[in-house]
């Protein structure tokens, strides 16, 4: 097997990562990819830091025996507890986090009103407090942690009344003033845009980063010499920590969805 040719390789909590799979295969689709969900460990957003660098540390060593020429963290929270200790151990190959998009937000709509969905890990965590402070004077951004949120993607309930009345819950009380954009800090939550937009209305654009991680990837790989090509389209192999086939079934069919 040519170097070019061994998969990039992405994790997540579950299910989410998908999200930035499809956008990436969209931008990449000659590259081969293995996806890797944690599902049997979710939702991380509610563990421990130390938890969450375990997990993350036996997924991004999966991946990497299973002979990844690079890892995506296609997953907010984990990106936030333990990118820093995946870099370390993984020196020699590109490792691409993922990262709530509000730089983006805060230069489409500056002096905007801005409200990040995100896990509760992710909202306390410093990596994300020291990225609001960086452009605290140039917008308001609210941080909104959405503790369960996560669950209903993972059991492929995109669409109906307990989703939705979740979202209104959480997001009514930030509603009765114009919010310009929803950033989903979450990669499962572009599962979830369609449920949001009946819920907030036509005003708010909904952002998400996985564009950004696709061309962050696309860059390294360039760098690194190991960019794919040639225009024969790549494959996708899809595992997960649950041995259960619905899971597998599950994934394929959320990496074919289209929201909204
Ligand atoms: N998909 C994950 C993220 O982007 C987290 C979901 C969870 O495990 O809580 O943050």
């Amino acid at each position: 097997m040519q170097k070019q040719d061994r998969p990039v390789a992405f994790f997540d909590s579950g299910l989410g990562g998908l999200s930035v799979l499809r956008e990436t295969v969209r931008l990449l689709p000659q590259e081969n990819y293995l996806y890797y969900g944690d599902s049997l460990h979710a939702p991380y957003g509610v563990k421990s830091e130390a938890q969450i660098q375990t997990l993350s540390l036996a997924a991004a060593e999966h991946l990497v025996n299973a002979g990844a020429k690079a890892i995506v963290v296609a997953c907010n929270t984990a990106t936030s507890a333990a990118i820093g200790l995946l870099r370390q151990v993984y020196p020699d190959i590109p490792v691409i986090g993922t990262e709530p998009a509000l730089k983006p937000a805060v230069e489409k709509y500056p002096g905007g009103r801005i409200l990040v969905m995100a896990t509760p890990m992710t909202i306390r965590q410093e990596k994300f407090q020291a990225l609001k402070r960086q452009f605290d004077d140039r917008a308001q951004i609210i941080g909104l942690p959405c503790e369960g949120l996560m669950e209903f993607v993972e059991r492929g309930e995109l669409r109906g009344s307990a989703v939705e009345a979740y979202l209104e819950e959480k997001l009514a009380p930030y509603l009765r003033e114009p919010v310009d954009v929803i950033v989903l800090g979450c990669t499962h939550y572009p599962f979830l845009t369609g449920a949001i937009r009946r819920v907030v209305g036509p005003g708010p654009e909904i952002m998400d980063g996985s564009h950004g991680v696709a061309m962050q990837l696309e860059r390294k790989l360039a760098q690194s010499g190991m960019l794919r090509k040639s225009g024969e389209p790549g494959t996708a192999v899809f595992e997960n920590s649950l041995d259960e086939p619905e899971i597998l079934a599950l994934s394929r069919a959320l990496f074919q969805y289209r929201d909204e």
